[in-house]
């Protein structure tokens, strides 16, 4: 295929404004998906991208399309757009030179709207604007046109009307792909150059490395190497990603593909990392993506100790497959053996907790997150702190530093009032205000992470009847009065179970905390003890009561299967059980500091 007849281009939007399935209709209409092997949302192929609806994973797919007398190869890369995985989203930016930008008639600019565009903007990719879900009946295309154009500076006619429902404003959208995003620049001729974007691990073929070459030709059987890692491999096989791989002889500058080379090591491969070849090699790397960094970290250990070393092989797997999982071996007196991880954010976590057991067959328990905090020390270099296990000794403590972001909150003027409340009650400060709309407002705030990464999106949702859009990025670290609060069951010290807090919050945390376990821990055959504590002072204190009767007492001269049923009920309940000392701690424990509010 000719450089000039080939266009890379990805779709960013906010959740749900319709990407994937837009995406459909695309493939469709290029044949790149026949009518038997068409599925809604064909390319979140991952069971769990399908059950919730959401896409997880950047997706890259080749089409081609004839257009006025020519062929052309489009290479589409969908991107997912949930705040956490924003870090796909500029990957995939990084391997096009044009995105599509597909904006909700019914609904208008969201907050990832904004930040997608502006890492786009940043790569200097052409923005092809698309005004979807025409079909509704309560869109508003002449509203939501407006919002589009003040934000992007285009003209009203460059915005294409569509629905990816109907399949309206397909036609066009190909067309303005074509005419619009320029070919890609590289030379082939020159040294290689191959942008790793992703990675996925196959358990029979080994690591499949997805990449887009930005100079020279790779063929197959060529002898490659990874420059940031420096390892060398033969390319084994190489080819374009149509619905599935199709092996190839060579790929040029300017095309998308995988190659795969009987690498077994998941840590093998680094996303980001520049392909080049052993004898002819490029002098540096393409400059590299930005690190991923962790927003929230949180142990994960295995329900049965025995199965520590299962766990690792599966994580390593996992972060093949994920570059935003980062984890180090931990160990927890109350746990054992375990792995401190950094997620991107909560959804990020549970996604990697579901994964682990639908992919894997592990069966984990996770810890209670946390966000990174800096503790300075009165004498030497300060301490990163990512669990509350890590905190030294107050004592020895100057002052405590924690991560704040700056947030983009977007929603309806009628909930301006309790929008801004729900921000001071977690220590923010408004920042800017500023109407898109008569009827729409975007606001700034500053807010500590650690008030926003967990429950404080659903409690925008609620209060704004889900009228309202959040985006995040961080912006340093502040000054911070934060304590400790362990918890004590039966006066034994649980350390997973401690949390760092803002003293202010301490004693209400501590109390509803011991409520909240309280509810949560089963009972057993003796009395337990819940208390918090700050150093050694103890602030609060609840009791679970000890069991009294058999729970099958109640089946007796029942009928033998309910009691079976009942059995087996508690088996699973048992599932996801640590004991600790004598008592059993269910996961759902581990979460109650997220549940407080
Ligand atoms: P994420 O991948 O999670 O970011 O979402 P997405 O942007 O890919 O959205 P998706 O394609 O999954 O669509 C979200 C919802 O909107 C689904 O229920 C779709 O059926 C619906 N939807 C998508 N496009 C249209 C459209 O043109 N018209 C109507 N009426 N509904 C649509």
């Amino acid at each position: 295929m000719k450089q000039e007849n080939i266009r890379n281009f990805c779709i960013i939007a906010h959740i749900d404004h319709g990407k994937s399935t837009l995406a459909d209709r695309l493939l469709e209409y290029t044949q790149t998906v026949s009518g038997r092997n068409m599925q809604a949302q064909v390319l979140d192929n991952m069971d769990l991208e399908r059950e919730r609806g959401i896409t997880i994973k950047s997706h890259a797919i080749q089409m081609t399309f004839h257009f006025e007398g020519e062929d052309y190869t489009l290479n589409l890369i969908d991107t997912p757009g949930h705040v956490d995985f924003s870090y796909e989203v500029s990957r995939s930016i990084m391997a096009c030179e044009g995105a599509l930008l597909i904006v909700d008639s019914s609904q208008g600019i969201e907050a990832q709207t904004i930040s997608n565009l502006y890492l786009a903007i940043g790569n200097d990719l052409e923005i092809i604007p698309v005004l979807n879900k025409i079909d509704l009946p309560h869109s508003m295309p002449e509203e939501v046109s407006d919002e589009i154009i003040d934000l992007i500076g285009c003209e009203r006619e460059e915005i294409i009307p569509a629905s990816g429902k109907e399949g309206t404003g397909v036609d066009k959208i190909l067309e303005a792909i074509i005419k619009k995003v320029p070919p890609p620049k590289g030379d082939k001729e020159k040294e290689l150059q191959a942008l790793i974007f992703d990675s996925e691990f196959n358990p029979f073929r080994g690591v499949e490395v997805i990449f887009r070459v930005v100079n020279g030709t790779i063929n197959k059987g060529d002898k490659v190497k990874f420059m940031a890692t420096g390892k060398e491999y033969l390319a084994d096989e190489i080819g374009v990603l149509k619905l599935d791989q199709e092996p190839r002889k060579m790929i040029e500058a300017g095309d998308v593909g995988y190659l795969i080379s009987g690498i077994k090591q998941a840590k093998e491969v680094k996303v980001g990392d520049t392909i080049t070849h052993v004898n002819k090699p490029s002098e540096s790397p393409i400059a590299g993506f930005e690190d991923v960094k962790p927003m929230v970290f949180a142990g994960i250990y295995p329900v049965e100790t025995s199965e520590f070393e299962d766990l690792r092989e599966a994580m390593e797997k996992l972060q093949l497959n994920d570059a935003a999982l980062v984890w180090e071996p931990e160990t927890s007196a109350a746990l054992g053996f375990g792995f401190r991880c950094g997620f991107l954010g909560m959804l990020h976590m549970e996604i990697i907790q579901e994964r682990l057991e639908r992919e894997f067959d592990m069966t984990v328990i996770t810890t209670v997150p946390s966000v990174q905090f800096k503790a300075h020390l009165k004498k030497g270099e300060p301490v990163d702190v990512q669990a509350p296990a890590e905190m030294p000794e107050p004592i020895t403590i100057d002052h405590v530093e924690e991560p704040f972001v700056k947030a983009q909150i977007i929603t309806k003027s009628d909930f301006v009032g309790p929008v801004i409340s729900l921000c001071i009650d977690k220590r923010g400060i408004l920042k800017n205000q500023n109407y898109l709309t008569s009827d729409r407002v975007e606001m700034t705030f500053e807010l500590p992470l650690a008030e926003i990464v967990f429950d404080f999106f659903d409690r925008l949702k609620t209060i704004s009847r889900g009228y309202a859009s959040l985006d995040y990025e961080l912006i340093g670290f502040q000054q911070s009065n934060m304590v400790k609060l362990d918890i004590l069951l039966n006066g034994e010290k649980v350390d997973a179970l401690s949390a760092i807090v803002h003293r202010d919050k301490a004693y209400d945390w501590g109390k509803r905390l011991c409520e909240k376990l309280r509810e949560l821990l089963p009972r057993q055959m003796f009395e337990i003890a819940i208390q918090a504590a700050i150093g050694a002072k103890i602030i609060a204190r609840e009791t679970v009561k000890a069991m009294r009767k058999n729970v099958t007492a109640k089946c007796y001269g029942g009928d033998i299967t309910r009691k079976r049923k009942l059995l087996e009920k508690q088996k699973k309940g048992k599932k996801r059980m640590r004991q600790v000392g004598r008592v059993e701690i269910p996961q759902e424990a581990f979460m109650a500091v997220l549940k407080l509010d």
